[in-house]
């Protein structure tokens, strides 16, 4: 009997060794024919498979939390690959392309084989009505509504109360000993956001709920694991309080008729308009939209502010030309009023912001320079051929945005700081700062008018001098920012 067992364990051992030696040797020659075969037509993109199971997780994971940011795990196999290749990611095939070409056939008429991708923890911070996340026909109607709050008439006002706020903050920096940008961005561009969405300025309603996004921004990247103390369920209960003093401003002003010129009131008007109920936005898609917005807005735009004072401290001569234009701006209106007075009192209406054109490329420059959202994932729902490759369903296309800014065949010098090179428009689909097609950024224009407006005011009341010039990028950051938040020194002009 014993004998028998034995034979059996060895026999077990034979084949579990057999199994092991068989799946090696199919991951060596999965790995070599993927990587080495030139490719003519009808091929899987080239790219390296990785380990068995995990693929290549641990070096995206590595690259997350390292000096160069997440974005060196795609630029180091663009290198090695070519302007498109193959990973294995979390358990998922991606593909990475930065084709101008491929970047309009994907996102220019959101094409049915392929639908919007996004991180299941995500859609669970936002809420499943959140447009960030919703399918294609359920965010048409989202964004159709929402897309209100991005009327002409409302950026007027907006662009008042943003550079009121903003003449205020710097302000205060007179007195301050030690600012980082990024800091001050954040606080700036969150009250603005709030003021607009729903005339928010009670300071500790502020503070708590700037609190609550922090932790749900901050769960967004975690394991989604739902254990007391994690960030995950940090970011669950912060949304859940957001989400009830969301509903309490609904339900308080339903009750109470407060004429308030903000997106909410607008929206809650149109409630009660004679619209059918399936032709409204209901309070649970109100509510998860709000919340997308101020995600959507805090953190890209006071990163890019940040990148744009950086780089206007590493060359002194765009930011001297910007001050002579900024400062131009103001003589003419003096000239136009016909008595002197300071360039803070002029207002910023639509027209001076037009009247910024030297500015507006060096806001555009700043964006193509910083990519703040690098790349642009989307799932293909069947297989399919883009260009010479074959792309089987399920497989995660990303549009590689920060790869197509830098590529030296569409910008001249892709690596340098050079605003006039937006003198003439960009050829579609090769700016794609704020995306492109059916998913563009509804927030674009504010975000250009922050940027603008602050722009404004920062060379005409400061020169600055970055303290710390260290390069490295956030860990675990949803999107490329400074490590250390780009500390200034500033002095009168
Ligand atoms: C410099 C600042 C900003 C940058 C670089 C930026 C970039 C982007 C990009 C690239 C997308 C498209 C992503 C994709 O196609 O997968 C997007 C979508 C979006 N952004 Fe922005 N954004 C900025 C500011 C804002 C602001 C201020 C708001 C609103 C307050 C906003 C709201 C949105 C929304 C709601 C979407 C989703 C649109 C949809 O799916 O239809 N963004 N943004």
């Amino acid at each position: 009997m014993q004998m028998v067992i034995l034979l059996l364990d060895v026999l077990n051992l034979f084949l579990i060794g057999a199994v092991t030696l068989a799946w090696v040797l199919l991951w060596v020659f999965k790995r070599s024919f993927i990587s080495a075969s030139p490719c003519n037509k009808h091929c899987v993109p080239p790219g390296n498979s990785g380990f068995p199971l995990v693929g290549e997780t641990l070096a995206f994971v590595r690259a997350y939390s390292g000096p160069y940011g997440v974005y060196d795990f795609v630029r180091t196999r663009h290198l090695k690959y070519g302007d498109c290749f193959r990973t294995e990611i979390f358990g998922k095939t991606h593909v990475f392309i930065s084709r101008s070409k491929v970047a309009k056939s994907l996102l220019g008429s959101e094409s049915l084989n392929f639908s919007k991708r996004y991180i299941k923890s995500i859609g669970e911070l936002l809420g499943k009505e959140s447009m960030l996340c919703s399918s294609h026909e359920h965010h048409a109607f989202l964004r159709h509504h929402v897309s209100n709050l991005f009327a002409l008439d409302s950026f007027a006002s907006f662009a008042e109360y943003f550079d009121e706020l903003t003449v205020q903050i710097l302000e205060e920096w007179k007195r301050k000993e030690h600012i980082v940008v990024f800091d001050e961005a954040m606080e700036l561009t969150f009250r603005a956001i709030c003021k607009m969405i729903m005339s928010l300025d009670d300071e500790e309603e502020l503070k708590r709920l700037q609190h609550d996004i922090f932790l749900i921004t901050e769960a967004m990247l975690s394991f989604p694991l739902r254990f007391p103390g994690t960030r995950f369920y940090k970011g669950l209960k912060a949304r859940k309080r957001v989400m009830n003093a969301l509903r309490e401003m609904i339900s308080s002003r339903r009750k109470n008729f407060e004429n308030k010129r903000d997106f909410l009131q607008f929206l809650l008007a149109t409630n009660q308009s004679e619209k059918k109920d399936e032709e409204l936005l209901n309070d649970d898609q109100i509510v998860d939209n709000i919340l997308t917005l101020i995600i959507a807005g805090q953190v890209t735009t006071a990163s890019a502010i940040t990148w744009m004072v950086r780089y206007l401290d590493e060359h002194a001569e765009v930011q001297d030309k910007l001050r002579m234009f900024s400062i131009s701006i103001c003589l003419n209106q003096e000239m136009q009023l016909g008595f002197k007075y300071k360039c803070s009192d002029i207002t910023m209406a639509p027209g001076t912001l037009n009247e910024m054109q030297y500015a507006s490329k060096v806001v555009k420059e700043t964006l193509r320079m910083a990519t703040v959202v690098s790349w642009f994932p989307r799932e293909a729902l069947k297989d399919c051929q883009i260009e010479e490759f074959q792309i089987k369903k399920g497989w995660i296309v990303n549009v590689d945005a920060r790869g197509i800014h830098y590529d030296s065949t569409i910008y001249n010098d892709p690596t340098k700081f050079i605003p006039l090179r937006f003198d003439d428009d960009p050829k579609p689909y090769t700016f794609l700062a704020f995306g492109a097609g059916g998913r563009t950024c509804l927030g674009m224009n504010l975000a250009k008018i922050m940027m603008l407006v602050f722009l404004h005011r920062l060379v005409t009341t400061y020169r600055w001098e970055v303290t710390d010039k260290d390069w490295r990028q956030e860990k675990w950051a949803m999107f490329p920012r400074l490590r250390n938040g780009c500390p200034i020194n500033v002095i009168a002009v």
